[in-house]
């Protein structure tokens, strides 16, 4: 497996293009599946999520191109999908598996073709994740749902039906899922308490783009008035803010300046609020957000994860690692998944004074210095999160499992290098 080697010590100075986001791309790739005619997606980031989904999709019966493209001067690819009919209702497991989002054909293929069957996902590194909310939902607009031998076994007698939908707990899967399901359905359907994460309003507007008809785009209730058929359409997927913040805490947490172009300010207000009150410089233009933390002293300050436009969880370990930096202590709450603290024991292994309290939170005190040292995350978010801290630890910083890292952030050691980082990838078959 390749490892990725970090010299610390240098300020990150310049700019980095914010690609097209994951969790945006991932619900909209599977919006295709609503239609026969083509969907195409600009700004895809160049991920193994995008292509394992791209698999699973191949394998139900969508044809795929591939294009090289350019936005804003910058490479990217475009995809375009089409599934004049699919020749396979089942996601198996291989593929739900390796990536839990596969649980978005769901609520497409059950409301086109009456019949879904999906293997459940597990839990995962970060909790225990379950999709009660997608089928208590699902069954609420018709569906019939039956969990055998490890698969959801998903039918509709006719076309769903629309309800009026209360989710018990904001989930951004699920209000995905439902949206989609309810773009098809008969009748009108309200969904309540629906997440606001801005990858949701991107889907909407495709899905509005493909002729379906939802209102209250961008706020917790979203009312969809079912329609027969959708029809293709041309997107462009929204900036990655999870990229974003990332690189954005990169540039504060090794006190340089790093212009992240095509980053989107009002994704990430909360964290941006954060990074100034701790004394960094945030400056907004219109294609771009300028962090500048050059000759600053950092102050520590408490952060608690919550639904958009709170503090996204994707953030959180990130933000953990920049508070090491900061003038005292800093208590960090986690409150979306119940084991999102895993990189702390990695971070001790470096020299971090932390402390974690039960599940829920920690206390994050300043050190004087980190040391570098192999290490390796059990996660996508806090794999970055290492390499954080090796940016700034003295001597190499090692950081194992890159795959987790090739999942959500394109061309990092490209990015990161093209700012000062002394930073290689190790190939498995650079070892002896
Ligand atoms: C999405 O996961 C993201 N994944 C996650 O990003 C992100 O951390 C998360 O939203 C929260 O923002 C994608 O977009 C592909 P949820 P999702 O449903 O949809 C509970 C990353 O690093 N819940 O909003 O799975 C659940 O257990 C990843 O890019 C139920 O109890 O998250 C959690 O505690 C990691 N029952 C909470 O709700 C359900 O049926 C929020 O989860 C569904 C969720």
């Amino acid at each position: 497996m390749d490892k990725i080697k970090i010299i610390g010590g240098k300020k990150l100075k310049g700019k980095i293009y914010i690609s097209g986001a994951k969790n945006a791309a991932l619900p909209l790739i599977c919006a295709s599946l609503l239609t026969e005619d083509t969907v195409t997606l600009t700004n895809m980031p160049m991920l193994s999520d995008i292509k394992a989904m791209n698999a699973l999709l191949t394998q139900l019966g969508t044809q795929i191109d591939e294009f090289n493209d350019f936005v804003d001067g910058h490479p990217t690819k475009t995809y375009s999908y089409r599934t004049p009919q699919a020749t396979s209702l089942t996601a198996d497991y291989d593929y739900v598996r390796k990536m839990r989002a596969s649980y978005y054909v769901l609520g497409p293929l059950l409301t086109r073709y009456g019949k879904c069957e999906l293997s459940l996902p597990g839990g995962c590194a970060i909790g225990a994740r379950p999709m009660d909310i997608h089928l208590s939902s699902l069954e609420q607009m018709g569906a019939h749902i039956e969990i055998k031998n490890g698969y959801v076994h998903a039918s509709v007698d006719g076309r769903l039906k629309g309800c009026k939908i209360t989710f018990r707990t904001v989930s951004v899967g699920a209000t995905c899922n439902l949206l989609m399901a309810a773009t098809l359905a008969e009748g009108t359907t309200i969904l309540e308490n629906s997440a606001m994460e801005p990858e949701i309003g991107d889907l909407a507007t495709l899905l509005n783009d493909m002729g379906a008809k939802i209102s209250g785009i961008g706020t917790s209730v979203l009312t969809i008035e079912g329609v027969e058929k959708l029809h293709g359409a041309t997107h462009k997927v929204i900036a990655d803010r999870i990229e974003a913040g990332s690189y954005a805490v990169a540039a504060a947490i090794t006190r340089g300046k790093i212009e992240l172009i095509n980053a989107q300010e009002w994704t990430l207000s909360r964290p941006l609020q954060i990074l100034k009150d701790m004394g960094v410089s945030i400056e907004t233009t219109p294609h771009s957000i300028i962090v500048d933390a050059q000759d600053r002293d950092l102050v520590g300050k408490d952060i608690m994860t919550e639904p958009f436009p709170g503090f996204p969880t994707d953030l959180q370990a990130q933000f953990l690692v920049l508070m090491l930096t900061a003038k005292g202590a800093s208590m960090v709450t986690e409150t979306i998944f119940e084991n999102r603290f895993m990189h702390v024991p990695e971070l001790l292994r470096m020299g971090a004074d932390i402390n974690v309290h039960g599940h829920a939170s920690a206390i994050v005190r300043g050190v004087e210095k980190l040391s570098g040292a192999q290490v390796m995350a059990t996660d996508l978010r806090a794999s970055f999160a290492l390499i954080l801290a090796g940016l700034i630890a003295e001597g190499t910083t090692i950081v194992n499992r890159v795959y987790h890292l090739d999942r959500g952030y394109e061309k990092l050691e490209e990015k990161l290098k093209g700012v000062g980082a002394l930073i290689e990838r190790i190939k498995e078959s650079d070892e002896e």
